[in-house]
């Protein structure tokens, strides 16, 4: 099928001078400006409650962005009533009818919206101007592309043989139920995904985001009707997880969960699925990426420049609150002392503060539980004896969520933060001696339950395949001589195995192929 070949969308640098940096400044100042009042979106209503809850920008929390409305278990049964309504007409819509909705989303998002989603995500999530663009700009507007490009793909595939008088059709159907989103803070892309791939292959949503996205969210959706999506397919709605799970769970049309978060809460829904499974009309999709703890391991041989690149940007971009951010190092002895000055002079470098000041490398967590467990790990190390804190450490949220990047020299390799996910800007490094580097290697695959990404920095061909070949099951993004964040839509399929999720790698066509339901039928003649 010729659907508009997809390309990645350009990131914009926004450098002094440029037209889209007084773009995206004039969206912030409005943004700021202007407080909204976020409604929920269920069918063809907007719902508003009488329990507001504050928008605060994560770096300025005193400052308010405007409120969302808090829904309740009624609001999550309404959802489910209009995604049913809806899943008729929308299934029976033909394919290109859809795919041409999702792509004016990605035009909607790449212009006119570009710098409505970028600030938004800069105010509700703290990302600085690049984080934003590289999320909410370009990987939204790609995974809308490309999925598109995965959709024509699936409809398209080879149709089975046929014998003397027979004719055999394979049909793709959508699921028979709706389907739960159940979306992150951390990328709005990610929040806009997951929904999205589901409703383009036919399906009807109920999605749930994450309270601190909800300020993109909405802009999202706008995007999402602007472009024609008919009411009812995507429902948006904000409740606490046990209300939306206690309505959801035991719906008998509840198809499946399509889920990026904690492995605790992925875990839990597994349970629940399990437990109420006879209650469901089919057996649901259940499609996950969850927690991480993911590594550099530096070879003798690595180039220290590339390596220091790898640690601090892989590190502590977007305060580390990458599901693929660097948390936890290996680095041999050879190394480390070179490595630990030209970290501190970048680490020093960089600027700490809100993201509206372009030149703030470093911007504020997510919110204050996180901030706590964040520096509670920090104080711990601090304390220890066997670990030391050699690089930053400081923290403060008077103003912002603040906490200065971290790196954490854990004396022993079964030190607690070189395995629990932090989820903030806090690096584990971990020095090991040049000769045990094939221990090294089992010690990587063996000391954390995930397996998200990681990656390996060597100038070594020989180390490069044993680590490569070492590593298989320990990363389901894997990398050699480069950052582990940073996955490209169309590039490098997304996502992990072991404690890290299902690995339906997002942004492909193993993904969408989750969200159908294939019919084979025979015809004889
Ligand atoms: N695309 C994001 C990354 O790899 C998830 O960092």
């Amino acid at each position: 099928f010729n659907v508009p070949a997809p390309v990645n969308e350009p990131v914009y640098t926004y450098a002094p001078g440029t037209k889209e940096r007084s773009l995206l400044k004039a969206a912030i100042s409005e943004a700021r400006a202007n407080e909204i009042d976020v409604p929920m979106y269920i069918g063809s209503e907007e719902v508003r409650t009488e329990n507001k809850v504050k928008l605060t920008p994560p770096h300025d929390h005193q400052h308010v962005l405007g409120y969302y409305s808090q829904g309740t278990k009624s609001h999550v049964t309404d959802a489910i009533h209009a995604a049913l309504a809806a899943k008729a007409d929308w299934e029976n819509l033909a394919w290109e009818q859809r795919a041409a909705i999702f792509l004016k989303a990605a035009e909607l998002a790449a212009t006119k919206y570009r710098y409505k989603l970028n600030a938004a995500t800069m105010l509700g999530q703290s990302k600085s101007a690049y984080q934003a663009e590289i999320d909410s700009a370009c990987e939204f507007t790609d995974f809308l592309r490309f999925n598109v490009q995965y959709m024509s793909e699936i409809y398209a595939q080879q149709p089975p043989a046929n014998s003397k008088g027979v004719w055999n059709r394979v049909e793709q159907r959508p699921l028979e139920g709706f389907v739960f989103a159940l979306t992150p803070f951390n990328f709005t892309a990610i929040a806009g995904n997951l929904p999205s791939c589901v409703a383009m292959m036919g399906n009807v949503v109920v999605w749930k985001p994450s309270n601190a996205q909800i300020y993109s969210a909405n802009i999202l959706m706008q995007i999402f009707k602007e472009a024609g999506l008919p009411d009812g397919v995507i429902n948006l709605v904000y409740v606490s997880g046990p209300d939306a799970g206690d309505v959801i769970f035991k719906h008998p049309d509840f198809a499946g969960i399509h889920f990026t978060g904690s492995t605790g809460v992925f875990q839990d829904i597994w349970k629940t699925i399990g437990q109420n499974i006879h209650l469901y009309k089919t057996y649901p999709r259940i499609v996950g990426e969850t927690g991480g703890k993911d590594f550099i391991l530096a070879h003798p041989s690595a180039d220290l420049a590339v390596l220091n690149t790898a640690l601090v940007r892989g590190a502590f971009e977007y305060q580390g609150q990458k599901c693929s951010a660097a948390s936890r190092a290996y680095v041999p002895q050879s190394l480390w002392s070179k490595l630990q000055h030209s970290m501190e002079k970048d680490i020093k470098s960089f600027k700490m503060g809100g993201t509206e000041d372009f030149g703030n490398f470093i911007n504020a967590v997510i919110d204050e539980k996180a901030f706590d467990k964040i520096t509670k790990y920090i104080d711990k190390a601090k304390d220890s004896a066997d670990a030391e804190v050699v690089i930053g450490g400081g923290y403060d949220k008077s103003k912002g969520y603040f906490i200065e990047p971290t790196v954490i020299l854990a004396k022993t390799p079964d030190y607690e933060t070189l395995s629990e996910e932090l989820f903030g800007p806090v690096l584990t490094i971990y020095v090991y001696e040049d000769k045990d580097w094939s221990e090294t290697l089992k010690l990587v695959d063996s000391t954390s339950i995930y397996a998200l990404t990681g990656a390996v920095i060597s100038q070594d061909r020989y180390a490069i395949q044993e680590a490569t070949h070492a590593l298989r099951n320990a990363a389901g993004n894997f990398y050699i001589n480069d950052k582990c964040t940073g996955a490209v839509v169309g590039q490098q399929p997304f996502g992990g195995a072991r404690g890290s999720g299902t690995n339906d790698k997002a942004g492909s066509m193993i993904n969408l192929l989750r969200w159908v339901s294939p019919r084979t039928i025979k015809e004889t003649f």
